[in-house]
């Protein structure tokens, strides 16, 4: 990395495609079940971002990471809707987008932020950027009078989980789905959840 990094709110329209193929490169197998076309499912991400409920980490003109967030007033992926998919898709294709999204889908508590996406570009995991990401949003959540920061971490991912339990996020709820194994690629998935020290 040779430009110092920043990590900032928000991003440009000119970086939505950078974003898009570094969260594909982190989610696409998830997100592909759903959107199996890959050039297409980078359009729907870039075309669907709300680029104010994500945190970005810069370094020169490159995004290494990205900490997306979902409250109760947006969140990065909300433009990923069924009539976005409709524009985009097919009417089969739309059909299965929305029914495995479905699985996906979850609910806000009162004043709670939500992960939408925690992802680093490969060539720079394990320098600190995604705790750098998680840093600042707990300042913003707690700047913004938020209470917790909940996410969900699947089963095959302990290193996601380890990285989240050092920073103070505890396990509260674990949901199996073994019937969907075959087609998720996981069985289990974790609720955690960061809870912000009340005001003074
Ligand atoms: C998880 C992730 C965001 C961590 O970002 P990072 O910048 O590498 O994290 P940091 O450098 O601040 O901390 C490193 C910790 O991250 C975790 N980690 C998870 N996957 C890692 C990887 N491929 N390389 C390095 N660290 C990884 C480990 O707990 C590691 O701590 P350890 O060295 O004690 O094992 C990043 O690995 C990533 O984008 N993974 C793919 C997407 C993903 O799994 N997101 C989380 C979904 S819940």
């Amino acid at each position: 990395m040779s430009s110092p990094l920043d990590i900032q709110q928000g991003f440009p329209d000119a970086a939505r495609h950078q974003i898009a193929v570094l969260y594909d490169a982190a989610f696409g197998a998830k997100l592909g079940i759903a959107i199996p076309d890959a050039k297409l499912r980078l359009q729907i991400l870039a075309e669907a971002f709300d680029p104010s409920h994500a945190f970005v980490a810069i370094s020169g003109t490159q995004i290494l990471g990205v900490a997306g967030f979902k409250s109760r007033h947006s969140s990065l992926t909300v433009g990923i809707s069924s009539s976005l998919l409709r524009k985009r898709l097919g009417l089969f294709g739309w059909l299965r987008a929305l029914s495995i999204l479905a699985l996906f889908e979850r609910k806000l508590g009162p004043d709670q932020l939500l992960m939408d996406g925690l992802c680093v570009a490969p060539e720079a995991r394990g320098s600190g950027i995604g705790s750098q990401l998680l840093d600042r949003l707990k300042q913003f959540a707690a700047e913004e009078g938020y209470r917790t920061i909940r996410l969900d971490v699947i089963d095959t991912n302990p290193g996601a989980r380890r990285l989240y339990e050092r920073l103070g996020f505890v396990p509260r709820t674990s949901t199996h789905f073994a019937y969907l194994r075959w087609l998720l690629g996981f069985s289990a998935a974790t609720t955690m959840e960061y809870r912000l020290a009340p005001a003074a």
